[in-house]
């Protein structure tokens, strides 16, 4: 049985990616879905037309990955398609956002997302892909967004490098890297530490993108073979002025746009 194993799939652009590799996607089989919450995990699964295996499981919690090892080995199963999704991002400066917070941003977006790719890397086989979900905010840092931008700077080098370590085993690896998506949870979750009176350090999210959008652009990107997908016109130009405008000036200009 050749599965696509989605992280974060609960919800948001996890949950869109399922339904888009059903219409997309040949050879697959069935679905491994992992995030915390295991009734909207069982609701994700009753959309989808393919057998799916669901594991409530919180990835940063060490305990999680022997777990996952033990069920891939028993199983048996080739993860055809890797989709590391689960994330989260806080919005405010180093005051706003707590240690504790900040430190569990590191252990979801960067440790799970590598520790979920080597539990599944020697279940994956020649014709495999890995799709790893960073961010526009991988290509610059980011004030008010400090450690969420760095995670996702650390998973677009990890995905970059990781790609040319398993050009010989024939896996592909894609770094994909969205702008804003608003139907999705993270917008809402980055803004929960200001209260309702309280104006967000980012309150811009113009020109935002729908996840079912990303979602098919970033597959599309991955069956291409591509090493990074930005799916959209802003993260497209971003990633453009990235590589042409010294980080100072573009840490300027992000100061100019984010409070607008
Ligand atoms: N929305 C945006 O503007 C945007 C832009 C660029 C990149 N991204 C990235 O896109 C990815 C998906 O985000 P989204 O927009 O779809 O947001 P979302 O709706 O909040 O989805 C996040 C997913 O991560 C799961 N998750 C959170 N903490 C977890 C944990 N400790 N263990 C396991 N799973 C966990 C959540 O499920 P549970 O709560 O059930 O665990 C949920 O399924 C993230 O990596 C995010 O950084 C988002």
């Amino acid at each position: 049985m050749r599965i696509a194993l989605i992280t974060g799939a609960s919800s948001g652009l996890g949950r869109t990616m399922a339904g888009e590799i059903v219409r997309t996607e040949r050879n697959i089989d069935g679905f491994w879905l992992i995030a915390r919450r295991e009734d909207r995990l069982a609701r994700t699964a009753e959309s989808l037309p393919w057998p799916c295996h669901i594991l409530p499981l919180d990835l940063t919690d060490p305990a999680a990955f022997p777990k996952l090892r033990e069920e891939l080995t028993q199983s048996g199963v080739e993860v055809g398609i890797l989709i590391n999704c689960a994330g989260f991002g806080r919005i405010g400066n180093y005051e706003k956002v707590s240690m504790e917070e900040s430190n569990r941003m590191i252990d979801l977006n960067c440790k799970a997302a590598v520790d979920v790719t080597m539990t599944c890397l020697p279940f994956m086989k020649a014709g495999d892909r890995i799709l790893q979900i960073c961010s526009t905010a991988a290509f610059q840092p980011f004030q008010h967004l400090n450690v969420y931008a760095a995670s996702k700077s650390f998973l677009y080098s990890y995905s970059r490098a990781l790609r040319m370590e398993l050009l010989p085993r024939g896996i592909v690896v894609t770094a994909v890297c969205p702008y804003w998506m608003k139907d999705t949870e993270f917008i809402a979750g980055a803004e929960s530490g200001y209260g309702p009176g309280e104006r967000p350090a980012i309150r811009n999210f113009a020109l935002s993108v729908r996840s079912d959008k990303v979602a098919s652009r970033a597959l599309r990107d991955s069956r291409l073979g591509l090493a990074v997908s930005t799916p959209g016109l802003v993260c497209t130009i971003h990633r453009a002025f990235s590589k042409l405008l010294p980080k100072s000036v573009l840490l300027y200009i992000w100061e100019l746009i984010r409070g607008v």
